[in-house]
């Protein structure tokens, strides 16, 4: 039974604040989780509710969200059981009363629902892993690592496209797989400096060079896994995630990079291109956010041979995430926990996609603390996948870290997804 629960402000990784919440059962196990923060944020992701403060972390303080936990959610939650996650989580939708947690803001449901998981798991003496799914098939995820940043995760002049992830999906094991990830994450930093490139960091950690095209940090990061002496396409593929609601307007893509303005057409044809060219398994948000006209058409043309991630198209929700299997939009939903609020939710979409045999890639933020929910949550779903950034900065490498104390626990048990982690 939970017995209190606790809020407070704390820091992301980007300096910003974000919401950490604690809840403490009558049998005194406790649960700590905090919330992420996205900066390419879908228009249709649920509310994160700020202060609006000016003068105070410039308006983006969130006082008001842990008030609100400190107050009318703990009431609402003293006295359930920690175990009924569902339950649990049905009270906070309910004492929020909307459709995209405007009264609550996800950022204040979303910390208090990991920690009533994690304090239900510590109660049963499980591990988080083993409380959310089946203990006996612990899958564990091909790590999408994104070793080179642009778009707005990366201020200054990088490419357009947002993301440049290996997946090291030839590996026999997770621990593997991230060595390798990280030896051509190295592998790249040598390279980039002998061309003269800045080897300073993005957001997620990639480097974020001033290239002067979106397909040269394809031929860079293809160099780079030979050079850390691994086969391109047989043992390591490449996912993008061009972010293009970013630069989209009123039906153009603009590739500022190259001076370039495309329609969805042209944009489709550019992916099929780079699909033939480069071994790329993924392509998250190639088509804008509300262009689902485009996406079909991307879907139709390349489908059947790349996994095709809706991120801002379906936000973690069920109901946009409907649509796009009925209309054939896409293949594979991107999974993040807070762009709907609840862990039951985040659980809710992750299973409509496998009932359809969507892929269901679980994702951090840009802005993240270093709690490590999505790392045990992905191997309960057995998603076969997950992006957590590059093998770099502590909130993203400490999601990797998890995965590897989680694979040592899991001892036989324990089986790497590899190829078969992305579904084409
Ligand atoms: P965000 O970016 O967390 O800044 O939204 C991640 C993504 O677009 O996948
Ligand atoms: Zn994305």
């Amino acid at each position: 039974t939970i017995r209190s629960i606790h809020a407070r402000e704390i820091l992301d990784s980007r300096g910003n604040p974000t919401v950490e919440a604690e809840v403490t059962l009558a049998c005194g196990a406790m649960g700590r989780a905090a919330s992420p923060s996205g900066a390419s944020t879908g228009v249709h992701e649920a509310l994160e509710l700020r202060d609006g403060v000016i003068g105070r972390y410039n308006g983006k303080g969130v006082q008001r969200p842990v008030s609100l936990i400190n107050g009318e959610i703990r009431d609402a939650l003293t006295g359930l059981d920690a175990g009924g996650q569902q339950a649990v989580d049905e009270a906070l939708i309910r004492l929020d009363g909307t459709a995209n947690k405007e009264n609550l803001g996800a950022n204040s449901t979303l910390a208090v629902s990991m920690a009533v998981a994690r304090a239900a798991a510590a109660a049963a003496g499980r591990r988080l892993w083993e409380y959310l799914g089946d203990p006996t098939e612990p899958l564990l995820p091909v790590p999408a690592m994104n070793i080179l940043n642009g778009g707005v995760h990366a201020n200054w002049q990088g490419p357009d496209f947002q993301e440049y992830m290996i997946a090291p999906y030839g590996a026999p094991t997770f621990a593997e797989a991230l060595r390798w990830g990280a030896e051509i994450y190295h592998a790249l930093k040598t390279l980039l400096k002998e061309k003269g490139y800045s080897t300073g960091v993005g957001d997620e950690g990639g480097f974020a060079p001033a290239v002067s095209s979106n397909t040269e940090p394809l031929d860079l990061i293809v160099a780079a896994i030979e050079r850390a002496g691994y086969r391109p396409g047989q043992e390591i593929g490449i996912a993008l995630d061009p972010a293009s609601s970013s630069f989209y307007t009123d039906g153009a893509y603009e590739l500022r990079t190259e001076g370039l303005t495309l329609d969805a057409a042209g944009m489709v044809d550019r992916y099929r291109e780079l699909a033939d060219t480069y071994p790329i398994v993924s392509i998250e948000d190639g088509l804008a956010e509300d262009d689902w006209d485009g996406w079909k058409l991307l879907n139709d043309a390349i489908g059947d041979r790349v996994e095709l991630v809706g991120d801002d198209l379906f936000v973690t929700n069920v109901n946009r995430i409907e649509r796009g299997i009925r209309e054939g939009t896409a293949n594979a939903v991107l999974i993040k926990p807070n762009q709907i609020g609840t862990v039951t939710e985040t659980i809710a979409a992750v299973r409509l996609a496998h009932k359809n045999s969507w892929g269901a890639m679980v994702s951090h933020r840009s802005g993240e603390t270093v709690d490590t929910f999505i790392a045990d949550f992905t191997v309960a779903m057995r998603t076969g996948h997950l992006k957590a950034g590059a093998p770099a900065r502590g909130e993203r490498v400490e999601k990797y870290n998890q995965l590897l104390r989680i694979e040592e626990e899991a001892g036989n048990a324990a089986r790497y997804a590899g190829r078969k982690g992305f579904i084409r």
